[in-house]
């Protein structure tokens, strides 16, 4: 399957995804609604077709069509999203049923939404992880495809049960996304 993957930012989840790549699926395209986003420049430099768009200034609508008019003629089958921090409109959802996937830093159904390894911390949780669901119209509420867990250590700061967590993502989703594509 070809696989296009939306950025916003670091973009090591697509690292990720992209060393993982192989008979289940390939990098087609990287885009990012932030030009300056370091993962985007990474993906340049390791010879991946990429693609930025900035939504300044332009309906939301003619944002979203220049990105599916992209990633339609790169021909991508399946969208990863990996650290996009832009709500997809219900037209574009509905335009990719199925077909769109997100990994989210919680253990969902719990902590939808931004903040989520200060909230965890904050209600006394003894794990935290993350999950790869299937993306809809409702934020971070779509069909879990796989999740993994890490334990919240005493002491835990936010930052640092992030990195305990984003070590997990980085496994979790390559081996999701290649069993969805098979
Ligand atoms: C990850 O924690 C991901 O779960 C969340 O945003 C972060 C993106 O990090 N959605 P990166 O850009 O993949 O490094």
């Amino acid at each position: 399957k070809r696989v296009g993957i939306l950025i916003s930012g670091r973009g090591s989840n697509m690292m990720a995804l992209a060393a993982a790549a192989g008979t289940a699926y390939e990098i087609a395209l990287v885009a990012s609604d932030k030009p300056d986003a370091p993962g985007l420049a990474w993906a340049a430099t390791h010879g991946i077709a990429t693609f930025a768009q900035s939504p300044k200034g332009m309906p939301k609508a003619q944002y979203e069509a220049a990105i599916d008019h992209t990633l339609r003629a790169a021909g991508v089958e399946v969208i990863a999203l990996a650290g996009y921090m832009r709500l997809l409109s219900d037209d574009f959802v509905a335009n990719w049923r199925g077909q769109i996937l997100n990994i989210h830093p919680s253990l969902l159904p719990k902590y939808k939404g931004l903040d989520t390894h200060a909230r965890a911390i904050a209600a006394g949780d003894a794990v935290a992880g993350c999950s790869v669901h299937i993306v809809t119209e409702e934020l971070d509420g779509g069909e879990i495809l796989g999740q993994a867990q890490v334990p919240i250590l005493p002491g835990d700061t936010p930052d640092a049960l992030a990195e305990r967590v984003l070590a997990e993502e980085h496994r979790l989703y390559p081996q999701i996304l290649a069993a969805f594509a098979a």
